[in-house]
């Protein structure tokens, strides 16, 4: 066990984490909801509403930033990766490109970033991150995800993985199930076993120290489009109860990933998962907290609207709704 790797996961897993790392064509997806043209200068902008709010240290210990975030700086000249760590908040990066079809007839994806994978490592860690991301993508559908698929993704994963603490920094190991479609939650729970199964087989395969990752697993839950959506309590059981099967004890956390939730509904679940994990803490030995980009961002980008005025409000919102998933995270809502 490295001490130092397992010492950072604890600190990155304290709070909650904002994932802010949307590529270059999702954060232009997602401001242009607002109205807003992406670009550099705007995604900078947005992002420093977000960082510079006052008091953010107090509910989010983490903040994983895109390749182009990295680089840039607030108004007062201060790379982001160093306001964040004066406030007390870890930087973090994401570290894959992208998901890549296996043939465009299927939905199964693989995801692509391996090659000179150590050498952006060294820069990364030079610009201060501490922690690093890498997103494998499952679809629910006909005949998906394959054996293959699982396979893969839990191997790139692992070999990711095992990079990133080479290099000495925490990966979050992401392997998300989406919630599109209208399987069942039963379908959900039985793909998402298999599928963390086969990640901490590999994880083990590839010599990867447990205590030194943070798993970003979805939640499990009905698909989007199934009219008949499970409740909460019963998405808190589910989920705890796959993690309890699939989820070593060595792992020191896990960060929820909202998937297209509602901000009250990942809220929601956060909180009953943890009330339910607080009564039998010795079967999920874990911390249980979230990693959210949308539902952590989407009321605060709506607020701000791309206009000046609207900072304050959209920071007040902002940190509402972190203090909420902070409290969420220790079932205290
Ligand atoms: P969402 O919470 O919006 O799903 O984003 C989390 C994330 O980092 C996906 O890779």
């Amino acid at each position: 066990m490295n001490n130092n790797l397992n010492k950072t996961a604890q600190e990155v897993l304290s709070r909650t984490i904002l994932a802010a790392d949307e590529s270059t064509k999702t954060i232009a997806k997602r401001l242009s909801t607002v109205g807003v043209e992406s670009n550099p200068e705007n995604n900078r902008q947005y992002r420093q509403i977000l960082f510079k709010a006052d008091g953010i240290e107090n509910y989010v210990s983490g903040v994983i930033l895109y390749d182009e975030t990295v680089r840039q700086s607030d108004d007062d000249g201060v790379p982001f990766p160093k306001a964040l760590t004066d406030k007390g908040v870890v930087p973090g990066i994401k570290v894959d490109k992208g998901t890549v079809k296996f043939s465009e007839d299927k939905v199964d994806s693989y995801t692509d970033g391996l090659d000179g994978l150590s050498d952006r490592y060294t820069e990364y860690k030079n610009m201060g991150t501490r922690f690093s991301k890498w997103r494998a993508v499952y679809t629910i559908a006909d005949g998906s995800p394959t054996n293959e698929s699982i396979q893969r993704n839990a191997e790139d994963l692992a070999v990711y993985a095992k990079a990133s603490q080479d290099a000495g920094i925490v990966p979050i190991v992401e392997p998300e199930v989406l919630m599109d479609g209208n399987h069942s939650l039963e379908q959900d729970k039985e793909v998402t076993t298999k599928v963390l199964t086969a990640v901490f087989d590999a994880l083990k395969k590839q010599g990867v120290d447990l205590s030194g990752i943070i798993l970003k697993p979805n939640m499990i839950t009905s698909g989007k489009d199934n009219s008949q959506q499970a409740d909460v309590e019963t998405v808190a059981r589910e989920t705890l109860e796959v993690l309890k099967q699939t989820v070593p004890f060595a792992v020191p956390g896990i960060a929820f990933l909202s998937g297209g939730q509602s901000p009250d509904l990942a809220t929601d679940h956060l909180n009953a998962i943890n009330r339910l994990k607080n009564k039998n803490q010795s079967d999920y030995p874990w911390r249980v907290t979230a990693s959210y980009g949308r539902a952590l961002q989407g009321e605060a980008l709506e607020a701000w609207g791309g206009k000046k005025e609207n900072i304050e409000k959209a920071q007040k919102v902002f940190l509402d709704r972190a203090e909420k998933v902070y409290k969420a995270s220790l079932g205290e809502l």
